[in-house]
């Protein structure tokens, strides 16, 4: 069957060719012959290429199609890999999202604690400290980390009126008083003026209690006295900060005077003797933290004298410093 097929094929392929190289001998003697073995020809030829023929056509269609749906694969292939992707970023996102909220958790924690042992830390440092400074034995001074946060010695405290602070020259020059958390004191003028002999300004915060309760505050940024030789000399206050007045602004320049040593502006008086304290005054002071506790005269007070009234009396006095000096 096959080479009857092919047989008749070649001989049609020979037919067409002769009869394509020959056509202008169609009408010769043979014609008749061949052109009826053409025709016959033809139409086996025909009826056996037609299949092939017919195939081929379908397959090169096929063929298009199946490079069409290669070609589609491969972009939903590129398309779904590129979703991947963005599902594994997504994922990560998350993941990402997860740990940076886990180490704020953890931050948040960490900062807590370390709040906590800072304030440990501060009550642990309030109190008792011997401190050393030039030209002076190590001495005790009352750190407090409670009033105005760390680091601040407390050089003066009226808390009930134990003490007297009509006290000579003397006295103010070396201190008096129980040097406790609960006792009334003053640090001593000599201590105080080495304290502030920095090349860095001292801060000077006076808190102030009043009879009806209410509390005032006076900061001043740059605090400095002055050595014995002048008078331990008021030489700054700096800014007033706080909520009070800026009632030590008269004694900035001021000597200290004392009821045996006037060193005041007044020309008839001795102002430390009008107050009955220790004071840098001036003629005489807006101001009497070292006056008499609980007096109807001379109590203890922060104010224009002008304004002064009984309801002015103050119950508590706390005067701190922020020096630049080192623990012994
Ligand atoms: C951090 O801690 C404080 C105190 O415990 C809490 O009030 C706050 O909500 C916390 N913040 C976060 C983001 O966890
Ligand atoms: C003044 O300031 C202190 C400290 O900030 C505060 O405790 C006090 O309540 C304030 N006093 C007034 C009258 O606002």
């Amino acid at each position: 069957m096959r080479n009857f097929l092919t047989c008749i094929l070649l001989t049609c392929l020979y037919q067409r060719v002769i009869s394509n190289l020959h056509s202008e001998y169609a009408d010769d003697l043979n014609c008749a012959v061949a052109k009826r073995l053409e025709n016959q020809c033809a139409s086996y030829c025909y009826q056996v290429i037609k299949p092939f023929i017919q195939i081929t056509h379908e397959c090169h269609q096929k063929d298009a199609k199946i490079a069409d749906l290669i070609e589609q694969l491969a972009k939903y292939k590129a398309a779904e890999s590129q979703n991947k992707e963005l599902l594994e970023i997504t994922a990560n996102l998350v993941d990402i999202k997860e740990m940076i909220s886990e180490m704020k958790t953890q931050l948040n924690k960490s900062h807590n604690v370390q709040e906590n042992e800072h304030n440990t830390q501060n009550t642990l440092n309030s109190g008792l400290k011997m401190i050393k400074v030039p030209g002076l034995e190590v001495f005790p001074v009352l750190y407090n980390n409670h009033i105005a946060g760390p680091g601040w010695i407390v050089i003066q405290q009226r808390l009930n009126g134990d003490q007297s602070f009509y006290r000579d020259w003397a006295a103010y020059r070396e201190g008096f008083g129980d040097i406790t958390e609960n006792g009334e004191f003053f640090i001593g003028l000599e201590k105080l003026h080495r304290m502030l002999s920095t090349n860095q300004p001292n801060e000077l915060y006076i808190r102030m209690e009043h009879v009806n309760k209410i509390v005032r505050i006076a900061h001043y940024d740059n605090f400095n006295v002055g050595d014995e030789v002048s008078g331990y000399k008021l030489l700054s206050l700096g800014k007033h900060l706080g909520n009070s007045t800026d009632a030590l602004r008269r004694n900035e320049k001021m000597k200290f005077t004392t009821f045996d040593r006037d060193n005041d502006a007044h020309i008839s008086s001795n102002c430390a003797q009008i107050q009955n304290d220790g004071w840098w005054h001036a003629a005489c002071s807006d101001s009497n933290l070292n006056g008499i506790y609980n007096d109807a005269k001379h109590c203890i007070y922060w104010n224009s004298a002008k304004l002064k009234t009984n309801g002015d009396c103050l119950t508590s006095v706390q005067i701190l410093i922020k020096p630049k000096i080192t623990l012994d």
